[in-house]
């Protein structure tokens, strides 16, 4: 017993009394790391997971040791530092101006489907290729057909709803969600998927998203602690994963099969199309589809309902863009234009970037890192370690817009601060633009940007134009913090259907 005690539990309290002392400031080779809070850096574990055990405190915990410490601070996944950046300027220098050092991504598991997507692959030839390919399919994608079809199906089913409801009052969010991505499948395998097999598709990604560890997601946990909480999981997330493979190879069949028989010739072509000129292994294809889904319809509808609670929320923006939106005709001289080539009203604009200034569905970016050791403001940022952005600070910057939680969509017309903030802030513009990085910002900068912007103006329009809606109760603007941040209670509306008019893409 004294022996086990000698050589196991001795040890143990020795490296917690010692690592209990390493407070603040930790060098590297002499160089100092960004400051970091003074809580015991446990062996293996770090001082992250032990105090910050889920995103919801991980949020927390970094607000207020931002305030203490200032905009870049350091914890540790494990034995990796985590660096957390949350100012734009040191956003800028990292992802602008350093954008090929910061451009990587820490080594993945892939516990999820991800193993073979644009997100999840190394900065180089492959992750080139695939985000190429991406975004010219998304660049060149005529988007008009497969947005009147999601938006009229949902505009009926909102009627439906609202008209079986008691006093109208509807929960819209299934059918936004439903929309949205009956919206991106059809950009993705084509359209005239069965709408039984989208709803198959959605729920296996809901369950596969719901086994997913989001701090491992984020790279924020030591790699042996994150095996062990995979392993109970591991049969069910195996069970749908199988299914998730089974649904989208039918797709991809299908779409094979069609293509073959010359079936509609001079149709559209999709994701799926383009992964198959790749001649993409099944596995490879089945990954880049989950991500494109993934990627796509979980944020953008997400942002949606954030946009539609503001409206809801605000009576007077509501009635100020149906009134723009009327306007719209008269066109203004900066070719704001719908999908289809017609004017569009620069207060939707204006409306859809205040909800992703003020509600950015991904209030971190995915887990970058670095080749190399890189210094910022006289620290040194290890060559390895996760680097990750609070892109929800950085929009409520006080030092950057006025009155930041206010929902002020009029910042962003002409003369006002946001006007002509780029939301990916690319590494031509200066740390001046970077005032909002909903979509991230560089070389990683989200690709689907341009098309959820499109998309978000369209839904938006097209819902506030064939609907009042006004509030039920309060509107609860509570976060419910995860890999996307959504509403914690899923907005509560009166659905009045105004006189018919046509739906504009
Ligand atoms: C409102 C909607 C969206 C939001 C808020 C959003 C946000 C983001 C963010 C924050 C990142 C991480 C950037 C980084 O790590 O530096 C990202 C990456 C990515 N997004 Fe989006 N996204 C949206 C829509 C889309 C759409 C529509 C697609 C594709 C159809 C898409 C595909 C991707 C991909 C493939 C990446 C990884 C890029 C890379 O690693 O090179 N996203 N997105």
């Amino acid at each position: 017993m004294i022996i086990l005690l000698c050589i196991v539990v001795l040890p143990v309290v020795l490296l917690l009394v010692t690592s209990s002392r390493q407070h603040g400031k930790c060098y590297i080779g002499g160089s100092p790391l960004p400051p970091g809070p003074p809580w015991p850096r446990l062996p293996l574990l770090g001082n992250l997971l032990y105090r910050c055990p889920t995103i919801a405190s991980l949020v927390d915990a970094l607000r207020r040791l931002h305030a203490d410490y200032g905009p870049v601070v350091t914890l540790w996944a494990g034995s990796k530092p985590a660096i957390f950046i949350a100012g734009r300027d040191a956003a800028h220098r990292t992802l602008a101006r350093a954008g090929a050092t910061f451009a990587h991504r820490p080594p993945s598991w892939s516990f999820g489907l991800n193993g073979h997507g644009v997100n999840s692959a190394q900065y180089g030839g492959r992750w080139s290729l695939l985000r190429r390919n991406l975004s010219s399919h998304l660049a060149g994608a005529p988007l008009a057909g497969a947005l009147q079809s999601s938006l009229s199906r949902l505009v009926s089913s909102l009627e439906r709803a609202a008209a079986a409801a008691e006093n109208h009052v509807v929960v819209p969010s299934e059918m936004l969600r439903h929309a949205v991505f009956s919206f991106f499948a059809s950009l993705c395998f084509g359209e005239g998927a069965a709408e039984d097999v989208l709803r198959q598709l959605r729920g296996v990604h809901a369950e596969i998203l719901s086994l997913v560890i989001e701090l491992g997601a984020f790279h924020l946990m030591p790699a042996l602690l994150e095996v062990a909480c995979y392993f109970p999981k591991c049969r069910k997330l195996s069970n749908a994963q199988k299914r998730h493979h089974a649904t989208v190879m039918a797709l991809i069949s299908a779409r094979r099969q069609r293509n073959r028989d010359g079936v509609g010739a001079g149709r559209r072509r999709c994701y799926v199309d383009t992964l198959m000129e790749l001649r993409l292994r099944d596995e490879e294809m089945v990954s880049l589809c989950w991500e494109f889904m993934n990627a796509a319809s979980k944020t953008t509808s997400t942002a949606l309902e954030w946009i539609m609670a503001r409206l809801v929320l605000h009576q007077e923006v509501q009635r100020k863009l149906r009134e723009d939106i009327a306007r719209r005709g008269e066109g203004d001289e900066n070719g704001n234009c719908t999908a289809n080539g017609e004017r569009r009203s620069p207060f939707l604009e204006a409306v859809v970037l205040e909800a992703l200034r003020r509600h950015p569905p991904a209030h971190y970016l995915l887990a970058h890192t670095t080749d190399k050791d890189a210094h910022l403001d006289g620290y040194l940022i290890p060559k390895g370690s996760v680097v990750n952005y609070g892109v929800a600070d950085i929009g409520r910057d006080a030092t950057s817009w006025t009155n930041p939680d206010e929902f002020l969509p009029e910042r962003f017309l002409e003369g006002g601060e946001g006007y002509g903030v780029s939301v990916t802030a690319g590494s031509g513009s200066g740390e001046v633009s970077m005032k909002m990085m909903p979509f991230g910002s560089g070389r990683r900068a989200c690709p689907g940007a341009a098309i959820a912007l499109t998309v978000l103006k369209s839904f938006v329009e097209n819902l506030v134009t064939r609907f009042e809606w006004t509030p039920v109760g309060a509107v609860d603007m509570e976060e419910k913090p995860g890999l996307v941040t959504e509403m914690r209670t899923p907005l509560r509306t009166c659905l009045v259907v105004r006189p018919h008019v046509q739906l504009n893409m």
